[in-house]
């Protein structure tokens, strides 16, 4: 695994980390140690940087059960999503409580959602020792002119941006000032939006062709929605499958910091750890998968 430094932060994160939206959102019992299963090969796999939020049903729960006696190791960033102070310190309290930690080393205003008001809370507690450093995420491109207002306050360390294949509006608009200001970039659903626009593109182009590929691939993961002849291009480019493509596209521009792929499969959370070893994706292989996304 190779790591990055997470801008001012000074963090050294894995290229690869791991989202916990969804598949970390399970009733307690036998679910929860398959959770902890996919925090085991994360570890062994380098990965040690995980992110959850309060939003996400039991997955803080779930993910501090799952780092329990290991949470040195890891480096934790949860979110806060309250638009008012005491409702921020409230669920602020119940992320310690559920991640079963004393301090959290990222805490992210989730979506924007009332940042103004909650920013000076989430200062109380790095200047008490039990954040250590703050950032912001968003999803949609109508929040960027909100989100480069915060950023420009200078009082956040990380933004968490959406960036993926076919994705290019934070590229553009939102990473030259994370660099500017040293900011760390995280990017959250590299995997799910890039592979469902690619999916809708195949569709459109021949539904029948999509159809027999799809049935004929169908739970063998690999190169999913495109076509064989496309996928032996990438394979032939050493691309590894198209999450491992999709993936290293993203961490193809220098300013992201790490990605953030969220999965329920233990296979795949080593079939996405590996994206952060070997070579980086060729120039010819990123223009295939910019033309296939076309
Ligand atoms: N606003 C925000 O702050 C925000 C919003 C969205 C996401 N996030 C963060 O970003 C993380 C990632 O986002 P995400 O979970 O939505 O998207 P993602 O990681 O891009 O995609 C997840 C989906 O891809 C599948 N998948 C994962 N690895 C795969 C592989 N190797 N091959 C084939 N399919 C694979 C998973 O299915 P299986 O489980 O079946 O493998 C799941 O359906 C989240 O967990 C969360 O931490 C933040």
């Amino acid at each position: 695994m190779r790591y990055r430094t997470l801008g001012r932060t000074g963090l050294r994160v894995s290229e690869v980390g791991m989202g916990t939206l969804e598949a970390f959102d399970v009733p307690p019992g036998r679910q929860e140690d398959h959770c902890r299963l996919l925090v085991d090969v994360a570890l062994a796999r380098g990965c040690n940087f995980f992110d959850t939020a309060p939003a996400y049903g039991s997955s803080e729960r779930v993910l501090g059960l799952a780092l329990a006696g290991r949470r040195a190791g890891a480096i934790l960033a949860t979110k806060v999503r309250e638009t008012t102070a005491p409702a921020a310190r409230a669920s602020i309290e119940r992320s310690f409580e559920h991640l079963r930690t004393e301090a959290l080393d990222l805490l992210q205003v989730h979506n924007m959602a009332g940042w103004r008001e909650v920013l000076p809370v989430l200062e109380e507690y790095r200047e008490k020792g039990r954040v250590r450093f703050l950032g912001l995420t968003y999803y949609e491109r109508e929040s960027e002119p909100e989100v480069l207002a915060a950023m420009r306050t200078g009082r956040f360390d990380a933004v968490q941006v959406p960036c993926w294949l076919g994705e290019t509006s934070c590229r553009e608009r939102v990473l030259p000032l994370a660099g500017e200001l040293g900011l760390g970039v995280i990017a959250m659903r590299p995997i799910a939006r890039a592979w469902a626009a690619l999916a809708r593109r195949r569709r459109r182009s021949s539904p029948w062709a999509y159809l027999r590929y799809a049935l004929s691939r169908a739970g063998r993961g690999g190169f999913g929605p495109i076509g064989q002849k496309e996928a032996r291009a990438l394979e032939a480019q050493g691309a590894g499958t198209l999450a491992q493509a999709l993936i290293k596209y993203v961490l193809a521009d220098p300013r992201v910091s790490a990605v953030i792929p969220a999965t329920g499969r233990p296979e795949r959370v080593a079939e996405n750890a590996a994206a952060g070893e070997g070579d980086p994706l060729p120039p010819e292989v990123i223009r295939e998968l910019e033309r296939l996304i076309g």
